[in-house]
């Protein structure tokens, strides 16, 4: 959980500076190469219920929250979808058009990301970050409260 934060914390501090320069490197994988080399392996079948590829009755409502939104949470994980640092070599723009993709082909009319759009995903990550932030102070804070006898549940 403490080494979560420490990432998440280091990514906010990075994506700062970072963001004046950002630009998109020629050199990366399409969505279709990302979804095939890294996503098939649980959205192909559904796994845990993954919204499956080609789904369009999954993918709409998930299409409905935008593309920033979409991918900037399912980036930092969602349930039972894993955050992407696990997958160190794969970068958020080769994510993001992974997503992109398979949002298309399950009836959506997006765009690959450019650099306008991948600075709005990159607040909607940030921001979901700082939620979780928020929430695993909560928690400590009342951890420190029981330990102290401050608090009794
Ligand atoms: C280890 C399995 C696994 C892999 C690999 C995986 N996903 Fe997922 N993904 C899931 C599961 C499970 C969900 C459903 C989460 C839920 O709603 O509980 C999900 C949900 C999503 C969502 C919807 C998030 C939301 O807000 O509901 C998107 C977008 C997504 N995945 C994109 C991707 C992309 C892009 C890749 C490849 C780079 C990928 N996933 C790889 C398991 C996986």
């Amino acid at each position: 959980m403490f080494v979560r934060l420490l990432h998440a914390a280091v990514l906010t501090l990075a994506a700062g500076p970072a963001l004046a320069q950002l630009h998109i490197s020629p050199n990366l994988k399409s969505g279709e190469q990302v979804y095939r080399q890294t996503c098939v392996a649980c959205h192909e079948s559904g796994v845990a219920h993954a919204p499956k590829f080609k789904d369009a009755q999954a993918w709409a409502p998930l299409i409905q929250e935008g593309q920033a939104v979409l991918t900037g949470h399912a980036w930092v994980g969602v349930r039972a979808m894993p955050a992407q640092r696990r997958h160190p070599k794969l970068s958020l723009v080769e994510f993001a058009r992974a997503v992109a993709y398979m949002a298309n082909q399950a009836g959506g009319d997006w765009k690959d990301p450019d650099v306008p759009m991948m600075r709005r995903i990159i607040g909607e990550a940030e921001k979901r970050i700082d939620h979780s932030i928020a929430e695993s102070r909560k928690m400590k804070q009342h951890l420190q409260q029981l330990s102290r006898g401050k608090a009794t549940r």
